[in-house]
């Protein structure tokens, strides 16, 4: 089976609208989770060229790095810690315009300018973050927040 993705031109929510549907038919039937992180990533980097995006997901009590597209980031972020840590700790979404201006923000690439991270949320627990990274600033805003977040809801863990 082909898996290429369709990539449109268009505003950010003609981008989401056509990428939800490819990233559901990536998902479908499959149940490796490893598998599904590493294509929903590969389909947003393709999609909107961001510098960085992937997962963090939680192993023992510890933000561990798992599939993502992008420049080597950081392993480990504690819960607290950076905006990946404090979305988790606060389980919501975290929008940083300017990553200078967040206290605590973990610097993986000095490249980096702008930030959203999605907490994933199954029985009441985070189990992962959604950690999407841009080379410009205040990149990202509540249409992101809003696609992403249905994106991560697809996901099965
Ligand atoms: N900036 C993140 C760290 C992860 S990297 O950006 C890939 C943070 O402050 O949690």
């Amino acid at each position: 089976m082909a898996e290429d993705l369709t990539i449109i031109a268009g505003n950010k929510t003609e981008q989401y609208q056509s990428l939800v549907p490819q990233i559901r038919g990536l998902l479908e039937g499959e149940t490796d989770l490893v598998a599904n992180l590493a294509n929903v990533a590969a389909a947003l980097k393709e999609q909107f060229g961001w510098l960085w995006v992937g997962f963090y997901i939680v192993k023992n009590d510890e933000l561990v790095v798992g599939p993502f597209q992008g420049p080597v980031a950081c392993t480990r972020i504690k819960k607290g810690k950076g905006v990946c840590g404090t979305s988790w700790a606060g389980r919501k979404t975290i929008i940083v315009p300017d990553v200078e201006k967040f206290p605590g923000h973990i610097a993986c690439s000095s490249l980096s300018k702008s930030e959203i991270v999605v907490p994933i949320i199954r029985n009441n627990e985070v189990v992962a973050v959604l950690d999407v990274d841009s080379e410009e600033v205040d990149r990202y805003d509540g249409t992101d927040q809003q696609y992403l977040e249905e994106i991560v809801n697809l996901i099965v863990f």
